[in-house]
């Protein structure tokens, strides 16, 4: 099978957006306590962060973690991960059925994020808290000193202050699972009142409106318009969640996820202008798709009510497969195309939970075959993004319809054009020609293996990994992308 794909540079969709590549670390299973935090692990450094996660983040190439939450932030007390550890309370985590320690808080996360060379993004609770507490976090966050909760912060031994930009206002309150679920117009007017506020203490912050926790919610869309009547003045962002599996053996469908993406982005952006129109607004709302990813909900079991409430347990520790990587790939490819509107995006999440990097409690770290797309995208993804129609044979899914076997992005910069490409197809390579006046092929890449749910363990890390793809002609540039596959290929 052949496909087709022209890139010219004068077609430019919009640059491309660092925070594009941002993480997520929630205090959820062992994301926290023997993923980024273990005192006592042999990489462990003198505040007890483990240094192979710190390493592996950094290759990662992660921009921004939003933190604390997800769920859980529905019932956090953020004071409660301040000042002398010994001192900090254990509490129930209703989100996760699990017990929180708090040894590590706001102070700790900020920490790492300078270690790790990214900027921090923080949730504020709006699900079982409001207006004053937020104010709370963000003076003692972001307020130089002078006033009770900022010279806490210095006491704590943050003399500068911790500078947080991004904040989201709250997280899913559209799910009926949400501690402090509210309808859209509750939800919304909090926000506004929350967002006012805090713009007050300082008004260049951005804000992020929580929008749908997914397209499939009953109330996506009304949930949107609501929501932005209420908030459109004082937020900068709504926010998108999406979550796939593969679902009942139906890969063609799974590897085509990319679809509900793209439908979920154009009926937030076209919700969003029909607000600003109805307002009579110039301001624009931008997407920060704050949580995005593979994961296999359908495995996960919530914990029966009188159980456990253990601390850091193994939870939503999905090993994702090559054939998942390529679906990934697929939906890092949408967020690229789309970042003239989706200017912030959060993988859920960074360590052990739904993540990219695993590790062993004292033990190894490891890259699962999804770490790949997202660290070559992060290197390489450079510039400008181009606006590419590739021409393709389709194929028929159950779940979307006729979709394209090749699904596909460029940027170009500097230093040339890297194309990132998905072959969809389960049986059978797919023969690119690129058509780039004046640019040869200078390397190509591939992920892909004979067996589509090929994992990596602690024992075999590199069986998913890029390899470079010899299958090159330069007149006419041609590459032949394997059947299942997640291609990067450089031109200059
Ligand atoms: O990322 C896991 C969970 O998924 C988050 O806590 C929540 O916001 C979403 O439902």
């Amino acid at each position: 099978q052949q496909a087709h794909l022209t890139i010219d540079p004068a077609f430019r969709v919009a640059p491309v957006r660092r925070r594009t590549f941002g993480g997520f670390v929630e205090h959820l299973g062992r994301c926290v306590y023997t993923g980024i935090y273990e005192p006592g692990h042999p990489t462990a450094d003198a505040d007890g962060f483990r240094r192979d996660v710190l390493d592996l983040t950094r290759e990662l190439g992660v921009s921004t973690i939003r933190y604390p939450g997800g769920n859980f932030v529905s019932g956090y007390r953020w004071e409660d991960g301040i000042g002398p550890k010994q001192d900090r309370p254990r509490r129930l985590d209703l989100a996760w059925h699990s017990t929180e320690t708090n040894e590590v808080g706001v102070d700790e996360f900020v920490l790492w994020c300078r270690k790790a060379g990214v900027e921090p993004m923080m949730a504020v609770n709006l699900g079982t808290r409001g207006i004053p507490e937020a104010l709370d976090l963000l003076e003692y966050c972001n307020h130089p000193s002078g006033t009770t909760l900022s010279d806490l912060r210095v006491a704590h031994g943050a003399k500068e202050p911790h500078d947080i930009r991004m904040w989201c206002l709250g997280n899913e309150l559209d799910g009926p699972w949400q501690t402090g679920h509210k309808t859209a117009r509750e939800y919304g007017r909090l926000a506004a009142e929350t967002a006012r506020a805090m713009r007050m203490i300082d008004p260049g912050l951005e804000l992020v409106a929580c929008g749908s926790s997914g397209s499939g919610m009953p109330t996506f869309g009304e949930w949107e318009a609501t929501v932005l009547e209420e908030t459109y003045d004082v937020v900068d962002l709504i926010s998108c969640h999406a979550y796939y599996q593969e679902k009942d053996g139906d890969l063609g469908s799974f590897l085509a996820c990319s679809t509900d993406m793209d439908y979920f982005i154009r009926s937030v952006v076209a919700t969003a202008d029909h607000v600003g129109a109805k307002l009579k607004s110039r301001k624009r709302i931008d997407i920060s798709f704050d949580e995005w990813n593979i994961w296999y909900q359908s495995r996960f079991q919530a914990a029966a009510p009188g159980s456990d409430w253990p601390v850091a347990p193994p939870l939503l520790e999905d090993h994702y497969h090559l054939a998942d990587a390529v679906a990934f790939g697929g939906l890092l490819i949408s967020l690229l195309r789309n970042s003239d509107r989706v200017t912030a995006a959060s993988l859920a999440q960074l360590v052990n939970v739904i993540a990219p990097i695993m590790t062993e409690p004292g033990g190894r770290a490891w890259r699962q075959p999804t770490f790949h797309p997202f660290a070559q995208a992060s290197r390489y993804a450079a510039g400008d993004v181009l606006r590419v129609e590739p021409v393709s044979p389709l194929y028929d899914s159950a779940q979307y319809g006729e979709v394209p076997l090749l699904h596909a992005v460029a940027t170009r910069s500097d230093e040339g054009v890297t194309v990132f490409a998905v072959n969809r197809a389960v049986d059978g390579p797919l023969s690119l020609e690129l058509d780039a006046r004046g640019l040869r092929i200078t390397s190509a890449t591939t992920l892909t293996d004979p067996d589509v749910y090929a994992r990596n363990t602690a024992d075999d890390p590199d069986r998913v990994s890029p390899r470079p793809n010899e299958n090159v002609e330069q007149d006419p540039m041609r590459v032949l992308l394997p059947p299942v596959s997640w291609n990067v290929i450089h031109l200059s």
